[in-house]
């Protein structure tokens, strides 16, 4: 019997329901959540003396993690993706990254989580935004990090991503950040790390970029709120080399976004079932049309063969945002980009920094994301177990 049937009913109520045995551990939680550690921690280290009474909103607490340990054993310790990620662990992370915009005034609680920890920052590509927000992340939790520079480094001389990740591995770190440009190339590496460390991808190529497709649900989330069942979204432009695209169409479907559309030219379109539960629609104006959330994406030069667009003030003209289009959405719609932006050419500057874009706001979140994944994967170990 899969767990989540009976949670999501009224047999949650009945004695044999497997997910009771879940009641005294959730009853625990729910003590530690009051003394203030993160929403979704579940914790049986230490003795708890005082374990409430169970209440209903407890012990759907309870089945809510129960549906979770149905995932095989070994799928969360790291984070290399978000595709088959379940919408409950999702939106953990999502209460998890909240939880932690609301410690950072004082931030002193959260220097322990990480204390005495080393995080790498293990970045063969280019980084403005991941890199600085996993460093900071990491630091406000207490660890302590090394950037690694690869411009600097032996692999200007030849050495390997993997034997670089190896030797920097022998020096000791619990968790590696790592941004590659060959997509499928952390699962690699995964199968090299200790025991007990925690890897996370911050960009395979044109594969996945997990956090980002987290920050950007988040920054949806606070305009739109937690139901993303009515919600109209539209990704534009190089949907065909973009790992973030694939990041946010994973984390939208599994959060049940009620219409994706998709648009930009065919050429930079990527294989049809990828692109399973969207609509494509060729003409920007015509996607536009009632759109809630406008997702615009870089077009990646680096990754294109010559010849996909015709010329950048072609494209421009056919696909970048401008006000005028933006029009044709909603008028509370609002614009992401996840950065670094081309202005002029996907996105005008008058949108970029007008009312409706919450492009910083999407980098705010970037750290508050950052803190939660890492948190989760060294701290929780419900989440790493399950
Ligand atoms: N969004 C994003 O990945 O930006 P950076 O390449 O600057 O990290």
């Amino acid at each position: 019997m899969r767990w989540r049937a009976g949670c999501r009913s009224s047999a949650c109520g009945q004695s044999t329901h497997p997910a009771k045995s879940l009641q005294l551990r959730a009853s625990i939680a729910f003590v530690w959540h009051k003394q203030g550690y993160p929403p979704g921690e579940l914790r049986t280290k230490r003795p708890v003396r005082a374990v409430l009474p169970i209440q209903h909103s407890v012990f759907q607490y309870a089945c809510h993690h129960a549906s979770e340990l149905n995932m095989p054993s070994s799928s969360y310790r790291h984070l290399l993706t978000l595709k088959d990620m379940s919408r409950n662990r999702i939106e953990a992370l999502l209460q998890r990254s909240e939880w932690m915009q609301t410690q950072t005034s004082d931030g002193k609680s959260l220097r322990e989580r990480l204390k005495g920890r080393t995080v790498i920052n293990l970045f063969f590509e280019p980084s403005t935004r991941t890199r600085s927000s996993f460093q900071l992340a990491a630091q406000r939790l207490g660890a302590h990090v090394l950037n690694f520079d690869a411009s600097i480094s032996s692999i200007r001389k030849g050495e390997t991503v993997l034997d670089t990740f190896l030797n920097l591995q022998a020096m000791g770190a619990d968790l590696f950040v790592i941004r590659v440009a060959e997509s499928g190339a952390l699962e690699d590496i995964r199968t090299h790390l200790k025991p007990q460390v925690r890897l996370i991808n911050a960009g395979d190529g044109r594969a996945a970029h997990p956090t980002q497709g987290l920050l950007d649900m988040l920054t949806i989330r606070q305009h739109k709120g937690e139901d993303f069942s009515a919600l109209k979204v539209l990704l534009v432009g190089d949907i065909k080399h973009s790992r973030v695209a694939r990041s946010d169409l994973h984390a939208l479907q599994a959060l049940g976004a009620g219409e994706i559309r998709v648009c930009g030219p065919a050429s930079l379109m990527p294989d049809p079932h990828e692109l399973q539960g969207c609509t494509y629609v060729a003409c920007l104006d015509e996607a536009l049309q009632d759109i809630d959330v406008v997702m615009m994406l870089r077009l990646q030069r680096e990754r294109m063969e010559e010849g996909l667009i015709a010329s950048l003030e072609d494209y421009h003209s056919a696909f970048g945002l401008t006000p005028n289009r933006l029009k044709r959405a909603r008028p509370d719609a609002i614009v992401t980009h996840p950065g670094p932006m081309n202005r002029g050419v996907e996105i005008s500057d008058s949108v970029a920094d007008g009312p409706q874009s919450v492009i910083l706001q999407q980098v705010s979140n970037g750290v508050a994301v950052r803190m939660a994944v890492m948190d989760t994967l060294v701290n929780d170990r419900t989440w790493t177990t399950s």
